[in-house]
């Protein structure tokens, strides 16, 4: 059987077809299988005469082990996020939709290392060298002593930055135009990208240099996006926000030097990137006190704790099949908290439709957020405004019980922090602080939580509604 000399892979997830679909199998996409050449890529196989092996030492597991050195950029919110500073040597990977703000992070990174006395070198793929210029003055950085190339070849890429001193830190940007000689296929492709990073990781493991790689999320599937490099790289950042906002959020998917549920928040402003200490009150933002239908939610994102209002619209349908709507949130988990709701507490949503957002276009991942959303439900559909003071959390189980989360303690301080008197939260939780003067009400199932907002007022509506 004749071997086939091209394969076709998906520009997306990288999953390698032996011939041409429309969709891919490996994530589901549409149109993101391009036909490539694997001669002199990765993952090529046995292109070239392989040559002889070089037996290496090995070793034993234990011995001494050197203390990963960091490079931290001082902007606490980044250092934050890459878990105490860029580690030498390493390679770090910074996904994102364009014009997310990337290259404006990176450019503010390299100011503050270069005002250390780093030697930082930017590689721009996408921007000529005035544009880039052009940012660094907007972004107060052009006094510094950043070093600047618009460069796309892998190979005068690496005869530059191997030039001269060796540099502590090294942007590419971005992966996605990087193309190398040795590849065959057009740049943007999964082989080209591949072949490009892992000549920009074999330079930082053999120099010490920290290389940051900037990849775009991409929709369409010409290009690879940067899911097809995250096994490669040490590192993976992805800075994520929401257009219509101006808050951006850098979040730690896998580091092999520090922990991965760590977040960076930052606020966009025509300065640059400016950082957000205090997530809570930009998520809190202009409360309307008295209005039914929100709730704050005591939260946590990794080791940080964050305040975030969840807001409910439920309204009398005029639909056959009730509308149900969600920003920020898991809507399979919404069904589950309606039809708890449903079958253990009395609280009848099969005619109205049911709205719910996060505000300031945050997403919540957790699910000890069930509490905040039934609560805003609840409180929507009676018509009753939460208590102003009060921030809800807890995860709600389908037997309608509620079950304790983690860190109680965490979300309790920062409530108090933020003038919150009072929570809701789930019986038996540990951890509560000690000597604190805020009302804590527990709660261990969800009918005991609709009772408490909504006391005998729903009751009454489903009686009128029964006749
Ligand atoms: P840019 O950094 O170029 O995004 P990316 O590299 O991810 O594609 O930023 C996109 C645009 O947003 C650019 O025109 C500058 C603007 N911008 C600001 O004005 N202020 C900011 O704080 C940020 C982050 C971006
Ligand atoms: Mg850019």
């Amino acid at each position: 059987m004749a071997k086939a000399k091209t394969q076709f892979i998906c520009q997306n997830c990288g999953t390698v077809h032996s011939r041409w679909a429309g969709k891919c199998e490996g994530c589901g996409e549409w149109n993101t299988i391009v036909e490539e050449d694997p001669m002199g890529g990765i993952g090529g196989g046995p292109g070239k005469t392989p040559k002889k092996g070089r037996a290496v030492t090995l070793t034993a597991l234990s011995g001494e082990i050197e203390e990963a050195p960091r490079i931290p950029t001082g902007m606490a919110e980044l250092d934050r996020a890459t878990g105490g500073g860029f580690v030498r040597g390493s390679a770090v990977l910074i996904g994102g939709d364009p014009g997310i703000g990337k290259s404006t992070l990176l450019m503010q990174a390299a100011a503050a290392l270069s005002r250390k006395g780093h030697r930082v070198i930017y590689v721009s793929g996408e921007e000529a060298v005035a544009q880039v210029r052009l940012r660094a003055q907007r972004l107060g950085a052009a006094d510094t002593d950043v070093l600047l190339a618009a460069e796309t070849n892998v190979e005068d890429i690496l005869a530059t930055i191997s030039e001269g001193k060796r540099p502590d830190l090294v942007i590419i940007d971005s992966i996605q135009t990087l193309w190398s000689d040795t590849a065959d296929s057009a740049p943007g492709t999964v082989t080209q990208v591949r072949t490009g990073v892992q000549a920009m990781i074999r330079f930082a493991k053999q120099t010490g240099a920290t290389m940051v790689l900037v990849g775009h999320v991409t929709k369409e599937g010409q290009i690879a996006g940067p899911r097809v490099v995250e096994h490669m790289v040490d590192a993976v950042l992805y800075f994520e926000g929401d257009r219509g906002h101006h808050y951006r959020i850098l979040r730690t998917v896998k580091n092999r030097f520090g922990p991965t549920d760590e977040i960076g928040v930052f606020e966009m402003s025509d300065k640059g990137l400016r950082e957000v200490a205090n997530p809570s009150e930009l998520f809190l933002g202009e409360r309307n006190e008295k209005a039914p239908g929100a709730a704050v939610f005591a939260g946590m994102e990794g080791t940080r704790p964050i305040l975030v209002e969840v807001q409910a619209l439920v309204a009398a349908t005029s639909l056959g099949t009730p509308r149900r709507a969600v920003v920020g949130w898991d809507s399979s988990r919404l069904a589950m908290i309606l039809a708890v709701l449903e079958a253990h507490c009395g609280v009848r949503l099969g005619q109205h439709d049911v709205y719910l957002n996060v505000a300031g276009g945050y997403r919540i991942s957790e699910p000890a957020a069930d509490m905040a959303i039934a609560s805003a439900l609840v409180s929507s559909l009676a018509g009753l405004a939460l208590p102003a003071d009060c921030v809800y959390f807890g995860e709600v189980s389908l037997s309608g019980a509620v079950r304790p989360v983690s860190h109680t303690g965490q979300r309790l301080k920062e409530a108090e922090k933020l003038g919150f008197s009072a929570a809701v939260l789930p019986a038996a939780s540990a951890e509560l602080p000690k000597g604190s003067t805020g009302k804590w009400r527990e709660v261990d199932s969800l009918p005991d939580l609709v009772a408490q907002i909504a006391g005998s007022r729903l009751k009454a509506r489903n009686d009128q509604e029964d006749g």
